[in-house]
């Protein structure tokens, strides 16, 4: 614990703090003794977050309310963060998009792409540099099972994914040499509001669900021990099969399986949904 503390505190910055897979990674390092600070668009939940961490932990927890899809708004929390040592960045918040790409709004996917590609790229630009300073940190980066190969009906974002997943594959090789230490968790199905808004039937699909609990354990454990990590068995395999066999197979199997899970009544919502 100490040890983990003295590598990656004494704050941590974690976005999407306030709820799911970023709530449990803050409860996670916040039992750890890491200070969290948490970013989100949500105050009462980044203030429910603040309580239930003081009250639980006894750490110090700074919240910053912001939307990152806002250019700008990195730099904004490095404004706002600059009197502190941010030793672990989380760049965890993220929203995904289903149906038809060519139906789907292309603000939308701007704004997807800036909060799930941009906002993570300036964080680890911006905040690994002062690491790379320290000589000390870390960045734990969080992509999908979807970013192991292109996904239909779920293609920008699976593309998004699998951009966080090379950058921090690469990351972990050049930030090593400067005692900074990166890893990619990539869950599959997780028990979040994210699936549960999708117009996707997931009982319709092989997969389990996970608990954010279990998934946040398994990211921050992998911690300075491996690149990259895949949360539960099956997704394992699913992330290392399409290593095996051409990489066009699992791609029209995911196609076929996604058309056939669709809630057809939900589907024309998701692609004509407005930011
Ligand atoms: N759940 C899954 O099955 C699953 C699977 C693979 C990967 N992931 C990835 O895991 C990460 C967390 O997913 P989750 O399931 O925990 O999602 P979630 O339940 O939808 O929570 C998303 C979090 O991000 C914050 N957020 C969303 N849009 C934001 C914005 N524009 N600016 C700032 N904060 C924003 C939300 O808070 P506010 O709404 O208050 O801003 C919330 O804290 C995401 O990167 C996701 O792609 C999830």
């Amino acid at each position: 614990m100490t040890q983990f503390k003295e590598k990656y505190g004494p704050w941590a910055l974690v976005t999407g703090a306030n709820a799911s897979i970023g709530k449990a990674i803050s409860r996670n390092l916040a039992a750890r003794g890491i200070n969290i600070v948490g970013v989100a668009r949500r105050q009462n939940l980044l203030a429910q977050l603040e309580k239930e961490l003081v009250a639980d932990y006894g750490i110090e927890v700074r919240t910053i309310q912001a939307d990152l899809t806002e250019p700008g708004s990195i730099s904004m929390i490095e404004q706002h963060t600059s009197d502190i040592e941010i030793g672990l960045v989380v760049p965890n918040a993220g929203f995904e998009m289903s149906g038809d790409f060519i139906d789907s709004p292309l603000e939308r996917n701007e704004k997807m792409l800036q909060l799930n590609v941009i906002a993570p790229m300036q964080m680890a630009r911006i905040f690994g540099a002062k690491m790379t300073q320290r000589g000390r940190g870390g960045i734990l980066f969080t992509s999908s099972l979807f970013g192991y190969q292109g996904i239909p009906y779920v293609a920008n974002y699976a593309a998004a994914k699998a951009y966080i997943l090379t950058l921090g594959e690469a990351l972990n090789v050049e930030l090593k040499p400067h005692g900074v230490d990166v890893t990619v968790l990539s869950p599959g199905l997780t028990d979040t509001d994210m699936p549960a808004n999708m117009p996707i039937n997931f009982s319709r699909l092989p997969m389990f669900k996970q608990s954010p609990i279990s998934v946040a354990q398994i990211g921050i454990n992998a911690l300075g021990h491996k690149a990259t990590v895949v949360p539960g068995l099956l997704n394992k395999f699913y992330a290392w099969e399409n290593r095996l066999i051409p990489r066009t197979w699992p791609v029209n199997l995911f196609g076929f399986l996604i058309r056939h899970a669709y809630k057809k009544d939900t589907l024309m919502a998701a692609t004509t949904q407005k930011c």
